[in-house]
């Protein structure tokens, strides 16, 4: 059994113990953990945008440490932040579409999809401007095409 596992299995002991109250908290927290962690994509993915646009001048060293983190960040273990019953026709505050959870195995995919764009930010990014430029695509591609099929427009 894995930590991750069995810190699960705890965390689920817990909520049958606490009862409801608790597990709405819990539902609600997961939620801003994985809006967390989609601002924190957002920011950075903002750096090198604005630099790929030329809205702020490139800098090898901003634009390598920008990728740096959206590749940690796309390898961070997210799985018990999509709690079932924290889907949009379930719970206010969120907008990850109910389809999510019949569909994990894409979920997965695109995940997967979206550390592989990071990981071609992360070895282009401090390599000049055209290099970042030509990784933007598809890294932009992966995000969106998650958001197309699982979030819920504004
Ligand atoms: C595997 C699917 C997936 C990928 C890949 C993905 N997202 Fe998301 N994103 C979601 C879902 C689902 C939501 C809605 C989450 C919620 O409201 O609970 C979301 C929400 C967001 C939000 C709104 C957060 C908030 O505070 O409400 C931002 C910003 C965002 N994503 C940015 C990004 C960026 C930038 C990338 C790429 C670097 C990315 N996402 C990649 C699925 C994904």
């Amino acid at each position: 059994m894995t930590i991750m596992t069995r810190f699960a299995g705890l965390a689920l002991a817990g909520l049958m113990i606490a009862g409801p109250v608790a597990a709405q908290d819990a539902v609600a927290d997961a939620i801003k953990a994985r809006q967390s962690q989609m601002r924190l994509y957002a920011f950075n993915l903002g750096q090198l945008g604005a630099m790929a646009k030329g809205a702020i001048e490139y800098n090898a060293d901003q634009a390598s440490a920008a990728a740096g983190n959206l590749a940690l960040l796309s390898t961070l273990n997210a799985g018990a932040m999509w709690v079932p019953g924290s889907d949009s026709m379930s719970v206010s505050n969120t907008r990850a579409l109910p389809e999510l959870w019949d569909n994990m195995a894409d979920v997965g995919a695109k995940a997967q999809a979206l550390a592989a764009a990071t990981a071609a930010m992360n070895d282009a990014a401090g390599n000049g401007l055209e290099a970042l430029q030509a990784a933007m695509g598809p890294l932009g591609g992966a995000c969106g095409a998650c958001h197309k099929a699982y979030r819920a427009p504004e």
